[in-house]
């Protein structure tokens, strides 16, 4: 029988209850790709664990050797909508059938259009009236970010954050400052990129005192590029304060601001974008992730003076805004709307009060919890601590990633319901007790196998 047909017979989450390890991790079909991968592919990719996935459904991923995984990953942060949501499904293969390809570049692409209309009305962006530049990825927009700031401002400098991530390619990889390996024999990177402290309100001190007093004039730099939540950093939620701080020194010094919501934004936080949590209006609004529910599809919406300040030719590509990833993101966007960012907000509370008594619980092991939404993070004492939990929750079947130094994120799709959020909940509180050792046993963990204590309690 092909995948195909299998599919067509059982639907995932029907055939088993998931998590479902029925071989050991990594299973033999698993190890044997991983061998064949490592002869092929580029050893550049980090590759968390060895996870070889071959079909999802919601929330639901089954591997190579048909173990059934509960995805608390989402692809970093992507599958917004959960795998193979039927109405993204629907609309790629009604638009596939329709039109696969044309450059919006070069012709007028109904589509296009659509998305960036639907994009700039969502986004809040400063001034109100908003135009919208759509590109493969997050690193693509990125970089026609740093492009229009210093067209539109003709100033040559850009700010960015320490534990920034915002992409790979050379101007953006210039503005990350997440780890030192991503610049690690790529220099020099692009110049005129300063990194400032993140998070607190003090530190915005660092920009009349260091910046503008020692470093180069304000009057000389084109924009801040900030993440509203720092993801790839650690899952970093700035003070209350900061991003209103950031927004009130741009305009004082005609700076332009930058909110990268390529990971917080499309609902994760439990708004559409993180900024609105703190009323704050960018100039410049950075989506790409979870927008297409896994599509590759970017888009930079900018106050439309500023894009209207670029003539033909400035910027462009032969795919942004792909008819079927433009397609995949009107659906991603009406579900959004439609009731899964008010999901994010109910099932990130929920995670955010269970997960909390982890740090009473292993005191030790666990240093912080802490996030908004669905971008959730635990950091842990050591990175091999965080790195042991994540394999451990793997052993069980919750699939979850590292990030920063040494924190856990949990980042599932916006669709996890109360149910998924429980069992995962309890997987990762039973992944830290192993970790945490007998030095610091979780007592509860015995209890609940024994029955005595199920789901959310568990965990908390
Ligand atoms: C905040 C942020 N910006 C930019 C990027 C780069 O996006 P992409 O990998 O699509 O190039 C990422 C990816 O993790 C990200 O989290």
């Amino acid at each position: 029988m092909t995948q195909a047909q299998a599919k067509a017979q059982v639907p995932l989450r029907e055939a088993r209850s998931v998590p479902s390890i029925v071989t050991e991790l990594p299973g033999p079909r698993a190890r044997a790709h991983v061998e064949f991968d490592h002869a092929w592919t580029s050893p550049s990719l980090p590759r968390a664990y060895p996870l070889v996935p071959v079909r999802g459904e919601g929330l639901t991923v089954e591997d190579i050797d048909g173990n059934l995984f509960l995805d608390f990953a989402a692809g970093i942060a992507v599958n917004s909508t959960g795998h193979a949501h039927p109405a993204v499904v629907r609309a790629i293969e009604e638009q596939a059938g329709e039109l696969i390809h044309f450059s919006a570049s070069d012709f007028y692409l109904p589509i296009y259009a659509e998305v960036c209309r639907r994009l700039a009305r969502t986004a809040p962006i400063a001034g109100g009236r908003a135009r919208t530049y759509l590109g493969n990825s997050g690193t693509e927009v990125v970089e026609a970010s740093i492009k229009l700031a210093r067209f539109a401002t003709g100033r040559p400098y850009v700010v960015a954050f320490l534990g920034a991530f915002h992409g790979r390619t050379y101007g953006s990889v210039s503005l990350t400052a997440s780890k030192a390996k991503y610049h690690a024999g790529f220099g020099p990177l692009l110049p005129g990129v300063f990194h400032a402290p993140y998070g607190r309100v003090d530190d915005l001190r660092w920009f009349d005192e260091v910046l503008f007093e020692r470093l180069v004039p304000a009057d000389e730099v084109a924009a801040i590029v900030v993440e509203p939540v720092q993801g790839e950093g650690g899952y970093i939620v700035p003070e209350a304060g900061f991003l209103r701080g950031l927004r009130q020194l741009s305009d004082r010094h005609g700076i332009l601001l930058v909110a990268d919501e390529i990971q917080s934004g499309a609902g994760r936080t439990g708004r559409m974008w993180a900024v609105e949590h703190w009323g704050v209006e960018p100039d410049i609004l950075l989506t790409a992730k979870g927008i297409a529910s896994g599509m590759p599809l970017g888009g930079m919406v900018a106050r439309a003076d500023l894009l209207e300040s670029w003539t033909a030719g400035a910027h462009g590509s032969t795919y942004g805004g792909n008819p079927v990833a433009c397609a995949a993101a009107l659906a991603t966007i009406d579900l959004l709307e439609g009731g899964l960012v008010e999901n994010a907000r109910v099932r990130g509370a929920q995670a955010l009060d269970a997960l909390r008594p982890l740090i009473s619980r292993h005191p030790r092991l666990v240093r912080d919890v802490r996030g908004i939404g669905l971008m959730l993070g635990v950091e842990f004492d050591t990175p091999e601590h965080a790195e042991e939990v994540q394999w451990a929750a793997f052993q069980r079947g919750l699939l979850v990633l590292e990030c920063g130094k040494r924190a856990v994120r949990l980042s599932p799709p916006l669709t996890v319901s109360d149910d998924e959020m429980t069992t995962a909940l309890r997987l990762f509180a039973a992944a830290g007790a192993e970790v945490a050792g007998p030095a610091e046993p979780d007592v509860r963990e015995e209890a609940e196998a024994a029955g005595a204590i199920t789901g959310v309690e568990a965990a908390g």
